[in-house]
This record gives structure tokens, C-alpha cells and sequence, in this order.
């Protein structure tokens, strides 16, 4: 049995199934789940309403020392706020903030910008009363929480993933997002080093959330809230 606070990173490209995934094992422990792509859409967003282009390092810096994060727990989820407002959905997922948000997430001093709000997570996890942390993205097992109990890194493939995102109705060049994720030089998309890999190509939601599930009890000894 571990007495620490359990952190579980759950790391993987676009539409990998991370986020079905994380949520189903929040539900299931009662974990605080958060999305950290969330937190980089949400600050994308800002920028663009800003006006400011992911190329103009300056303008980003004088834009993100104007933004107040905070966060609002809704349900089994942790979600940013900006200024005291949860950005919505529809803003966040938008064709234009998925055309910027890679572009974005490569700039160092974005990255800088989330670091200690991220890590912060776990606190806040904690004193809400939750039994664990399970936040998903792309660097949480490699860069935000590198000594998290257990840290899994899903794939899938492209074809598998580009039905998922259609099945969603959403647009969005996967591929391309997965390209700039992974050359970037800070914090690239990568299965960090002693971390369960897991190809859900051929799984089900219920057998990948299964199969997560049986690792989660066995490093931690926290038992279903919920089958
Ligand atoms: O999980 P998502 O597809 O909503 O993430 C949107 C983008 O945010 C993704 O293309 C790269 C970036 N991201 C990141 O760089 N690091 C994270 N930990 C999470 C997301």
C-alpha cells in the first residue's frame, strides 16, 4: 500500500483514447482528472483573442503575465480558469484553436507558463477529498510529474485514431499535431522511459480502461469506488 498521494500519468498523442480512458479510471477510483490539453487549448485561445501569432515570443510573454489561472472541479474533473472563467468547450475545440495549439504548446515560456500550475494539481486533488490524480497530455510522465506511481503511455493507429476524432465530428489533423508534438525541443511528445506502453488499436474502451484498472490497484492498492 502506498501512504502518497497517487499521481497516474496518462500520456499519448491525438485521439490515442487518453481522455475516454482517464476519465472512466476517475470514475471508477475516484480520481481528480485533469486534461492538460485543455489547459494548452484554453491558453491558445487566449493568445489568439489576444491577436498574438506563435512566432512573436515577446507579445506571448506580455499576454501570459495578464492571465489568472485557477480551476473549477465539475464532477470528477479539474477544469482552467482564466481570469475566473472556465473557457467553453466549443472555444477550446474550435477548428481555429486546432490549427494553433501545437504551434503554441512548443513555445518554451507556454510550457514555463503551466508548469507549476499543473504540478499544483495534486494539491488541490488532495484537499478536495479525491483518492488520486490522473492528468493526461503529452509530457506528464517526462516532464510534470516524472515520479508519478504509475505512468502509462497509450498509442493507437493512425487509421484507428482518425475514426475517433470522425466519430466525434470533430476536424482535426491528427497527424500533423503528432508531427509538431514530437520534433518540438521542450518537452516532446515521447513514451518516457520506464512507462507502460499500451497499443489501444485493437482494445476496447472497456478493455483498455480494464486493463489500466488492474495496474492502478495492484502499485497503489486503491480499490473500485465504482465496477
Ligand atoms: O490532448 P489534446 O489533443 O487536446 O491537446 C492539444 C494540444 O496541446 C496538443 O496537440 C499538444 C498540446 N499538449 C502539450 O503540448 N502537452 C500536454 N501535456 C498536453 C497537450
Amino acid at each position: 500500500m502506498n501512504t502518497i498521494f497517487p499521481v497516474i500519468a496518462v500520456d499519448g498523442g491525438a485521439a490515442s483514447g487518453k481522455s475516454s480512458t482517464s476519465r472512466a479510471l476517475a470514475a471508477r477510483f475516484n480520481l481528480m482528472h485533469v486534461d492538460t490539453g485543455s489547459h494548452y487549448r484554453a491558453v491558445t485561445f487566449a493568445l489568439v483573442q489576444a491577436g498574438v501569432s506563435p512566432e512573436d515570443t515577446a507579445a506571448i510573454e506580455t499576454q501570459l503575465a495578464k492571465l489568472q489561472l485557477g480551476e473549477e472541479i465539475d464532477g470528477q474533473s479539474a477544469r482552467i480558469s482564466i481570469g475566473g472563467k472556465v473557457p467553453r468547450e466549443e472555444d477550446i475545440r474550435s477548428d481555429a484553436v486546432n490549427a494553433s495549439v501545437s504551434p503554441f504548446a512548443a513555445v518554451p515560456d507556454v510550457r514555463k507558463f503551466l508548469f507549476e500550475y499543473q504540478r499544483s494539481q495534486a494539491t488541490v486533488a488532495e484537499r478536495s477529498g479525491f483518492n488520486g490524480l490522473i492528468m493526461e497530455g503529452r509530457d506528464i510522465g517526462s516532464v510534470i510529474f516524472p515520479d508519478a506511481v504509475l505512468r502509462f503511455f497509450l498509442e493507437a493507429d493512425e487509421a484507428t485514431r482518425a475514426a475517433r476524432r470522425a466519430k466525434e465530428g470533430q476536424t482535426d489533423s491528427i497527424a500533423e499535431r503528432d508531427r509538431i508534438d514530437s520534433s518540438r525541443k521542450t518537452a516532446p511528445l515521447l513514451c518516457p522511459v520506464g512507462a507502460e506502453r499500451i497499443d489501444t488499436s485493437h482494445l476496447t474502451l472497456e478493455q483498455v480502461v480494464d486493463l489500466l484498472a488492474g495496474h492502478i490497484e495492484d502499485a497503489t492498492g486503491l480499490a473500485p469506488v465504482q465496477a
